[in-house]
């Protein structure tokens, strides 16, 4: 398949200092904070291996050798567990670096936003298409459906042209989101024609907030490295893909699936909570626990 139509690549700007999670964040990467059992980090590479992703690009800051170590081989730990026979352990520490990926580090010297993070990746990617991840929003694919980022690669090889995940957003949070408008074009799916970075309500063009998904052209590049300093004194990538948008079509995609702000405290309980219950080891023990919950 040509590179143009497929998906190789998958940027995860993790250089964030993860302020809302202080104290637990002070030295060790929000990303590498356990849902349940596995470090946001790790849902966000798993779901971009099911759509077919192989080479995984991490854009570092201080403090964050816990993910580079994630994705290396644990040989202590490794040869104990062999030594002792614990086989089904073995197997899940092995299976986070399965032996077709591949991993890429670069370092985001300064907390310059997220449009200058992706950019940092940029000799990484190339003139390919690729994915962005921010690992902090943890996606669930529909009960038996496809992963969130295979739903957009799917609709990218028909596309060929950038995508961003979309959900609605209640007006009163619209200021918490990147927001975009414009033409209906099919179920589900925006040809955008505007995009805001964290609006006003009473700004907002519509409620349709991007989530932590996208699938950009390479163009989008020369459009962050062009673009002043926007909201938050950040170079942000939502201003980035406003300005590839008026030499591109870029498509808002409405995602099949349930999204878990793991950024805040609330999204990242609500995500311990329901995957805890679908846990095919805690999940039912879990689900007698808080119906014993004597809650007001
Ligand atoms: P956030 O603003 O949500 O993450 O950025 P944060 O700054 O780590 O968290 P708080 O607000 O202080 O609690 C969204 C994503 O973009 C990355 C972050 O790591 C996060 O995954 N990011 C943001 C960068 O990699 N570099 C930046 O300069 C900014």
């Amino acid at each position: 398949m040509p590179s143009s139509t497929f998906i190789r690549k998958a940027v995860f700007p993790v250089a964030g200092f993860g302020t809302r999670f202080l104290p637990a964040t002070k030295a060790q990467p929000k990303e590498m904070l356990p849902v349940v059992d596995k470090p946001l980090i790790q849902y966000a590479v798993e779901e971009a291996y099911a759509a077919g992703i192989r080479d995984m690009i991490f854009v570092t800051g201080r403090n964050k050798r816990a993910i580079e170590d994630h994705y290396d081989t644990a040989y202590e730990l490794e040869s104990q567990l062999e030594a002792s026979n614990k086989l089904a352990l073995l197997n899940i520490a092995r299976s986070v670096m399965p032996d077709d990926m591949t991993c890429s580090y670069v370092r985001q010297p300064r907390m310059l936003g997220l449009g200058h993070a992706v950019l940092c990746a940029e000799h990484l990617v190339g003139d390919e298409p690729f994915a962005v991840l921010l690992a902090d929003d943890l996606m669930v694919g529909p009960p038996g459906g496809e992963p969130v980022l295979a739903q957009m690669t799917r609709a990218f090889a028909t596309l060929q042209s950038s995508l961003l995940a979309v959900q609605e957003v209640p007006l009163d949070q619209v200021r918490r989101y990147g927001i975009v408008a414009g033409d209906p074009v099919d179920a589900g799916l925006t040809k955008v024609t505007r995009m805001v970075e964290k609006p006003k309500p009473e700004d907002a063009p519509s409620r349709l907030g991007v989530a932590g998904r996208y699938i950009l052209t390479p163009a989008v590049f020369n459009h962050i490295r062009n673009q002043p300093t926007g909201a938050g004194g950040e170079i942000q990538l939502t201003d980035g893909i406003a300005a590839l948008l008026k030499n591109e079509s870029v498509y808002a995609y409405a995602y099949k699936g349930t999204r878990y702000d793991c950024g805040s405290k609330e999204g990242f309980l609500q995500a311990t909570v329901e995957l805890a219950l679908a846990h095919p080891e805690v999940g039912s023990q879990f689900r007698e626990y808080l119906k014993g919950l004597a809650l007001g």
